[in-house]
């Protein structure tokens, strides 16, 4: 675990709530690495996340997404990690997430989820049925376990980016 002061700024939520968006502006502000397990996992399988789906299914994405989120949480320097929507429903996911980092959950309703990631194509769970009634049923699904996992939740419904991660650096100076 890291020591105290010098904690990983983690990022949890659905597809579209603005993990990496955010995740990325937070780090410049903190200046610090950022890693996408999303990003992580396509360098290392040399596939997109929807051709590894394609290639191995839900379940192997799963298992290469795992080594992903432990090698991101290994960091011995404090990061900024946003982490695919659903690698919380990894119990080693959330003990290695939360044992080295302040966890946020940026939440945000279905529709408003689905309006903002717009084309699914990069998005193998979204690719069948309507968008808005996927993340409706997953966020149904999850919403337990992001509050579970997460030190901080931040309602991003009608928050700009700018705000949204002025919220996030002041709760985390603050926790920190
Ligand atoms: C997934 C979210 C995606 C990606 C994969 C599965 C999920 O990441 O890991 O398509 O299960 O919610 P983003 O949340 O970054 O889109």
């Amino acid at each position: 675990m890291n020591p105290a002061g010098s904690r990983h700024l983690v990022f949890v939520g659905l597809m579209g709530s603005g993990k990496t968006t955010v995740g990325k502006r937070c780090a410049e502000a903190l200046d610090r690495a950022f890693i996408d397990t999303d990003q992580l996992v396509e360098a290392g399988s040399a596939q997109t996340v929807a051709e590894l789906f394609g290639a191995v299914g839900e379940d192997g994405f799963r298992t290469v997404e795992r080594q992903a989120v432990a090698d991101a949480c290994a960091s011995p320097v404090p990061i900024v990690i946003s982490c695919g929507g659903g690698a919380v429903l990894d119990s080693d996911n959330r003990r290695h997430l939360q044992s080295s980092g302040c966890v946020v959950w940026l939440h945000a309703p279905a529709r408003v989820l689905a309006e903002r990631i717009g084309s699914t194509s990069a998005r193998p769970l979204l690719a069948n049925g309507n968008p808005e009634i996927t993340l409706e049923r997953l966020s149904t699904l999850r919403a337990g376990t992001y509050a579970a996992v997460a030190e901080m939740t931040i309602d991003t419904n009608e928050l700009g980016v700018d705000e949204v991660v002025r919220r996030v650096l002041d709760e985390f100076a603050r926790v920190e």
